[in-house]
């Protein structure tokens, strides 16, 4: 079995809380012979500025590069509000994704059978959902330039961001779409602001150059961006994938994260180009949620979306398929039990704290497995 080098960065709030049960887990899969994996830590986010007056160090940059894949937990949080714009928590996510070009985003929102009335939105709806939003990750509005706030001089400000995309950053994440919905249902929505936005125009234009060119064999449709939010808590299983920008991909997974209960069962896989020689690629997996101030260092945070991005690191990453459907077997199993963190309880489910979640998700891994 070869050895995997996974870089760990468990940021703030509850990051190292999750990032803990992702320890557990590791070591419970090199005691057990179903994976070889060395790993390191490293400070990012609002930790890293408190020690080194930055949000990631060019030693954990260096790291990153070199590492097989990266497992990050989470950054921010209020006390570091009054920090400088270019030096705040999120400032090092946001280096990471860009400077190791992790430009597709693959968010699935999954929700668990036994998850079904944990939503606000009635069973019928969410009941079997099993969709992905494809989110580009390193280009719009979050790195567009000019980024500027400009004193006028007249006690006014302006606020600039720029939204940019070029053809080939569209055409790439739509090739992950279309082969991501190959492997699905065979579906892609796309979705973009086309009648307000020129990116939207040219997003339109290109995803559906590349779906004629390349992948006419699947189902293509657009939809524009808030009529797809609409359409998300509408009736969601209409979907499959859902290929967005930067933007809106960040605020429709967040929308379809309460489809499957919770902020804290959506996991995702940020993934770099393939690179030609080695047939490997650069990977970051994290949960989508943050740092949840409002409840770090209580210990009752759902540790699912971390320990099923771990998942998702063994099966993009290692070609671990077969363990990868194994956490996630282990994941239902454990919900199906009747085990609840507080995020997704309902009448008649056992209230856990993170660590009794990831213990019992353990035991039904090891169960899974020993069948
Ligand atoms: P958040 O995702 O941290 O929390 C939103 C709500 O969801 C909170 O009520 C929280 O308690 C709940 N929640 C989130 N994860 C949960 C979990 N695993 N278990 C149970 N409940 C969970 O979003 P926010 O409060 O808007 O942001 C807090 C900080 O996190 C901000 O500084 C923000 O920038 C940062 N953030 C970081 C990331 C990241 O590191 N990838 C992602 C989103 C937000
Ligand atoms: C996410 C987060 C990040 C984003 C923040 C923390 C920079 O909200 O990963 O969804 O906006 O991309
Ligand atoms: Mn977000």
């Amino acid at each position: 079995m070869p050895t995997r080098k996974l870089l760990l960065l468990p940021g703030d709030g509850i990051g190292p809380e999750v990032m803990t049960e992702v320890k557990r887990l590791i070591r419970w899969m090199n005691d057990n012979g179903l994976g070889n994996f060395e790993t390191e830590e490293a400070l990012v986010g609002g930790c890293c500025y408190d020690a080194y007056g930055v949000s990631i160090t060019e030693d954990t940059m260096a790291k990153a590069k070199a590492a097989d894949a990266l497992i990050f937990g989470a950054v921010g949080g209020p006390q570091w509000d009054g920090v400088p714009y270019d030096l705040r928590p999120e400032a090092g996510l946001l280096r990471l994704r860009k400077e190791l070009g992790l430009f597709a985003n693959i968010r699935p929102a999954v929700c668990y059978p036994a998850l079904a009335d944990a939503s606000s939105l009635k069973r019928e709806v969410v009941e079997g959902l099993d969709i992905v939003i494809l989110r580009e990750l390193t280009g719009g509005v979050y790195f567009g330039e000019p980024k500027t706030i400009t004193d006028l001089g007249n006690g006014q400000k302006r606020a600039i961001d720029t939204q940019v995309y070029d053809t080939y950053e569209i055409e790439r994440i739509a090739r992950v779409g279309f082969e991501l919905a190959r492997k699905r249902r065979n579906k892609v929505t796309s979705s973009e602001k086309r009648n307000v936005m020129k990116t939207g125009v040219l997003w339109h234009e290109v995803v559906s150059d590349v779906h004629k060119r390349e992948y006419p064999d699947v189902q293509l449709e657009h939809q524009l961006a808030d009529a797809c939010g609409m359409q998300l808590v509408r009736w969601p299983k209409q979907f499959d994938v859902i290929v967005c920008d930067n933007l809106f991909g960040d605020m429709l997974s967040d929308v379809a994260a309460m489809l499957t209960g919770s902020l804290g069962m959506l996991p995702s896989a940020s993934l770099g180009e393939i690179d030609a020689k080695t047939g490997t690629r650069r990977a970051l997996y994290e949960p989508v949620h943050g740092s949840a101030p409002d409840i770090a260092g209580k210990g009752i945070a759902n540790p699912i979306a971390m320990l099923a991005s771990f998942g998702m690191a063994l099966r993009y990453s290692f070609g671990m398929v077969k363990e990868a459907d194994l956490v996630d077997q282990a994941i239902a199993a454990a919900l199906a039990e009747g085990l609840r963190t507080p995020d997704i309880k309902s009448a008649g489910a056992t209230v856990v704290g993170t660590t009794r979640m990831t213990e019992a998700i353990i035991a039904e891994l090891g169960r899974l497995a020993a069948a």
